[in-house]
């Protein structure tokens, strides 16, 4: 293997791109991915805090900007002895190999002092580890404080859950056989499955495959989608000939499900970002549905929606992802306190948007994959001061106005759905 290709150097760049310059895991991974190099990355940013932490106790001083490239590849090492059990010699050797791609050899001294040292003294850096609450649990300090404050009662359980690996779900596309039929397909392909109780539609895999191993993935039998997210096409509700506005709507997950939940639906499907949209056209085609895909920022409703109103709409609004950090731990570094309340206040703007394309009668399903209360059960108490004709609806397993679930519940995603009807008057 060349040492362009040693995914334990491709790993520090991706780790330095996410970690001191803000992208996205999924941005810097793009078409890289493999098994080692994905767990690499998902590893060091899943326990970022606790490598943090041995990082600091073992670097006499910070390294410059320009040479965080080198800290990544330690972060790497220190991840494959302290979590992956990758035998001490072995993780020393294959980290310092590594380095020729990052073409510092400079560094191959530090990196062996450093690793070297961890082995030495690991008992003791590994019981600091349980002594801050933040590199216990794994969070930043500020989103650990949300947590603890919002649910005093099982803040260590969803850090906990948070920190899991999540399982592959699948959704079975009904039009096309029953949960049953498929789950009889998976059998015989030699897939091991079970259903989802609570979510009429959701399988989940006991062990993650390639899609294409999927039976009648390329005819659109079943797509990838969490339990959690199954439930806003299926309380969205749709009845044959709706006219459905999926607002948010990209990769298109959800806007594949509402089309496969009633006939001869009219949908327009909206997103503000044109190279999201490229996915929505995509898993529309494999599922072959068709929707009027709108670029479009869902404030200015003129755009996409002129003279037009819906007796659906969904509203999958961007937030803090927090409920579903263990499919994307990098949210746990990306993310800032301040980001929240800006969330919060788009959120509110477009609720009201939105709003005034309802039909009377009509139902907006608000769903964010969120666990803080502000973007949850706060938002739409206050959008129900806001507005009067708007009336809440029950769902199964709401706990105030709308339903909030937690990540690992019933293998799912942390996921908030409330569902608002228009009163005539
Ligand atoms: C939670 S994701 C939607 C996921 C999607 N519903 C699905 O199931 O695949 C939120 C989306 O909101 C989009 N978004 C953020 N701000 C927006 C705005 N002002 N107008 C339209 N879309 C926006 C983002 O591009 C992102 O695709």
């Amino acid at each position: 293997m060349s040492n362009q290709a040693n995914p334990r150097t491709i790993a520090a760049k991706i780790l330095q791109k996410v970690i001191y310059k803000g992208e996205s895991l999924s941005t810097a991974l793009a078409d890289k991915e493999s098994p080692l190099l994905s767990d690499l990355c998902y590893g060091c940013l899943r326990w970022h805090e606790p490598l943090s932490s041995i990082l600091n106790q073992l670097l006499s001083k910070p390294l410059k900007n320009k040479d965080k490239d080198v800290e990544c590849l330690i972060r790497v090492g220190l991840y494959q002895i302290i979590y992956q059990k990758t035998p001490d010699h072995a993780a020393v050797s294959e980290t310092v190999g590594a380095l020729k791609g990052l073409k510092k050899p400079w560094a191959k001294k530090l990196l062996n002092a450093v690793l070297r040292g961890f082995l030495r003294e690991q008992k003791t850096l590994l019981e600091t580890i349980d002594k801050q609450e933040t590199s216990k649990y794994a969070f930043p300090e500020w989103l650990l404080d949300e947590i603890k404050q919002a649910w005093p009662e099982n803040w260590k359980n969803i850090l906990e859950q948070s920190n899991q690996r999540a399982p592959m779900t699948l959704r079975v596309n009904l039009t096309h056989q029953s949960r049953t039929d498929y789950l009889q397909k998976l059998e015989r392909a030699g897939v091991d499955a079970s259903k989802i109780k609570g979510v009429d539609t959701a399988i989940k895999l006991n062990k993650p495959c390639p899609v294409y191993d999927l039976p009648g993935f390329k005819k659109g039998d079943v797509s990838v989608q969490d339990g959690a997210a199954q439930l806003a096409a299926i309380l969205l509700d749709c009845k044959d000939n709706m006219r459905v506005l999926d607002a948010c709507a990209a990769p298109g997950g959800k806007t594949g499900h509402i089309l496969e939940s009633a006939k001869n639906l009219d949908v327009t499907a909206v997103d503000s970002s044109e190279s999201r949209l490229n996915r929505v056209n995509e898993n529309l085609n494999r599922l072959g549905l068709t929707a009027k895909v709108i670029a479009a920022d869902v404030l200015d409703t003129e755009k996409y929606a002129a003279n037009r109103f819906f007796d659906r709409i969904l509203l999958d609004a961007p937030c803090s992802a927090t409920g579903v950090i263990r499919r994307h731990p990098d949210i746990k570094v990306l993310r800032r306190k301040s980001d929240i309340a800006a969330l919060c206040s788009l959120q509110a703007k477009m609720l009201d948007a939105l709003w005034g394309k309802l039909k009377p009668n009509g139902i907006l399903l608000y769903a964010t994959c969120s666990i803080l209360p502000e973007e949850n059960e706060q938002q739409i108490k206050a959008f129900l001061k806001r507005h009067s004709d708007a009336v809440i609806q029950g769902i199964s397993d709401a706990q105030g106005l709308g339903r909030q679930i937690f990540p690992g519940e019933n293998s799912m995603d942390g996921f908030y759905l409330a569902k608002l009807m228009k009163s005539e008057k």
